[in-house]
């Protein structure tokens, strides 16, 4: 067993940003990671990182940026921080030596991103993820942070207390990919959840194999709400095949979207008549998604992304890398032919609900970064406000883990403040799968005693392991495989009752399949096939909790569009979200969106670009 007092779970940007400020505090860290840390999906990040650091800038104009950005659905605590205090993360990071684009006169360079009426998007070329990554991890080594890496981590350590808000989360367990085995981390301070995305619940994505929601399941599976999972982003500008994600920086310099008849359609077919291309992302997937819908898409799929006219010179300065992409990936240049883009699931605008200070509703449990939902982002998030969400938030909640005084949060978390149940009956079963064990969700919690529980989860764990090794049966590839094309199809950009009540059975038959998973390859050591199995699980977990939310939600908010009511509901909906497993049953519940700030109360408005 490992003991230290904070435990980082995850090795991205949120994950190395806590571990180091958890270490600035006086703690003894450790992270844990399935990937190495520059491995991390952080990497991929492209475009840039919001802050208000300029004059004519203020972070109360990026907030209410954010806030329409949102929807009107990020509540306005976590909004004004994050954008208070992204400057002075930006600061450090250039402090720290992350390699800023620069203008002649040596200021970081900034450019316009979708949704922002300012150009407050820094960014290090078209690599800005992969620069601030290895700034940060510089520093983690330095500081002699101990990184765990290629350790998958299964579970939770989490007292069974009946009520949520009684338990305590003493620590992880976790299966050592190199070796084959399973041990226990003993947390004293906290537990930190850093693990990112779950793109992977989705087929087209742009987000990375790794990227299955583990954080996120671990969490809900122990008792913690998943909160607004329904809000899916779709960015506009992914390549058809893979998914490779053709950055919102291109758009920011001046790129521009044209279909099949060379009509530049969001100024031509008024989808955002101020701001056209750079209207905020659900806005332009729309626009795209109708175009190939009635007829005007690139073989009834894509449309045209050109960035021939900002020449070669600017292209190579801020944009290299985007070459590279569409030339590796789909086999087009960038310098002399446009590119072929459609949208793709990009980012979870929902996750672990958290305060402002990182605290989930589990004494002891903190989530940071896209598998948290604090909620900066609401129903829709701007582009280049996820990095400097890893930052501001990775920083506090490891503050705080590591035993700051933080003040009062004002965002409460559990069924602390106000909450209603949801009224919704949904048709098909969800949640646990007979009596048959284990199902894809079965709880986190083993024991109220703190002493033996980190020894029992070991040995759940262990069990775990060593029965999907045994036993004959299904490979996961087919049941994740099934998920995703379900979900690509019926819970995308456009959705309709009948589609998510399909993706709803189809979830439910894939659970019913995961009890007969079974692990062919029998090696102990990088065993992938074994590490996907336990991965699928979480996938599971999650597409049903989003599936859920987003059938229950009867309008039209952000990246969450329906059909039946395609307009936004203020009076019933200005809400969040939140799926709790509750002994092997979902429970979907909604309390309100905070819309009172420091600066000002956010009235909801049309939201026009
Ligand atoms: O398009 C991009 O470069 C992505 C940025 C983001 O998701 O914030």
């Amino acid at each position: 067993m490992h003991e230290h007092d904070v435990v980082v779970v995850g090795a991205g940007g949120a994950g190395l940003r806590a571990a180091i400020a958890a270490q600035e505090e006086g703690a003894d860290v450790a992270i844990v990671s399935k990937l190495h840390p520059v491995r991390s999906h952080t990497g991929a990040a492209e475009g840039g990182i919001n802050a208000a650091l300029r004059d004519g800038d203020s972070w109360e104009d990026h907030a209410y940026d954010t806030m329409k950005g949102s929807d009107y659905l990020g509540d306005a605590p976590a909004v004004e921080a994050l954008c208070k205090e992204s400057p002075e993360e930006v600061i450090q990071l250039e402090h720290w030596g992350m390699p800023f684009s620069r203008e002649e006169d040596g200021r970081v360079s900034q450019r316009p991103f979708g949704g922002l009426s300012f150009p407050r998007t820094t960014y290090a070329g078209a690599e800005t993820g992969h620069q601030m990554l290895h700034t940060m991890y510089e520093q983690v080594v330095k500081r002699g942070i101990t990184v765990y890496d290629e350790w998958h981590v299964m579970d939770l350590a989490v007292t069974d207390e009946e009520d949520p808000a009684d338990r305590t989360c003493h620590g992880v367990v976790a299966y050592d990919i190199q070796r084959g085995e399973v041990d226990g981390f003993r947390a004293s301070g906290g537990v930190i959840l850093a693990t990112g995305g779950m793109g992977q619940v989705f087929d087209h994505t742009t987000n990375a194999v790794a990227n299955t929601g583990d954080g996120v399941a671990m969490a809900y599976r122990a008792g913690v709400p998943m909160e607004d999972m329904e809000f899916i982003q779709f960015h506009p500008t992914t390549l058809p095949s893979t998914g490779v994600l053709i950055s919102e920086g291109v758009r920011g310099e001046g790129g521009i979207l044209y279909n099949e008849k060379g009509e530049r359609f969001m100024f031509e077919h008024g989808y955002a008549n101020n701001d056209g291309e750079l209207a905020s992302r659900d806005v332009v997937s729309r626009a795209e998604l109708t175009e190939v819908n009635e007829g005007r898409g690139i073989e009834d799929e894509y449309v045209h992304l050109d960035m021939r006219h900002l020449g070669e010179e600017r292209i190579l300065d801020r944009l290299e890398n985007i070459l590279h992409l569409a030339e590796d990936f789909e086999g087009a240049d960038g310098l002399t032919e446009p590119m072929p883009v459609k949208p793709g699931q990009h980012y979870a605008m929902g996750g672990i609900e958290t305060n402002e200070h990182g605290e989930t509703a589990i004494d002891g449990l903190y989530a940071a970064g896209e598998c948290a939902c604090v909620s900066v982002h609401g129903g829709n998030r701007l582009g280049g406000n996820a990095l400097p969400e890893l930052i501001v938030f990775g920083k506090r909640a490891g503050h705080h883990a590591a035993g700051k005084e933080m003040g009062e949060p004002e965002i409460p978390t559990g069924k602390s403040g106000d909450w209603e149940p949801a009224e919704y009956e949904f048709e098909v079963a969800v949640g646990t799968v007979g009596d048959r064990g284990p199902a894809a969700a079965d709880g986190g919690a083993v024991a109220s005693d703190a002493e033996g529980l980190l020894e029992a989860e070991i040995e759940r764990a262990r069990e775990r392991v060593e029965d999907l090794l045994a036993r004959k049966g299904r490979n996961h590839a087919e049941i994740r495989s099934k998920v995703q094309k379900t979900m690509t199809a019926n819970v995308n950009v456009f959705r309709e009752e009948e589609g998510l009540k399909q993706s709803l059975s189809d979830l439910r038959e894939a659970r019913e399949a995961y009890t007969d998973v079974a692990v062919s390859d029998p090696s102990r050591t990088f065993n992938t096939d074994l590490i996907h199995t336990m991965e699928t699980r979480n996938v599971l977990d999650i597409a049903e909790a989003l599936t859920m939310g987003a059938l229950a939600r009867r309008e039209f908010r952000g990246a969450h569009w329906r059909k039946e009511r395609q307009e936004r509901d203020d009076e019933n909906w200005l809400k969040h979200t939140l799926v709790s497993w509750n002994d092997g049953e979902p429970e979907l519940w909604y309390k309100p969106a905070i819309l009172e700030g420091e600066a000002k109360t956010y009235e909801p408005k049309v939201r026009s670009y």
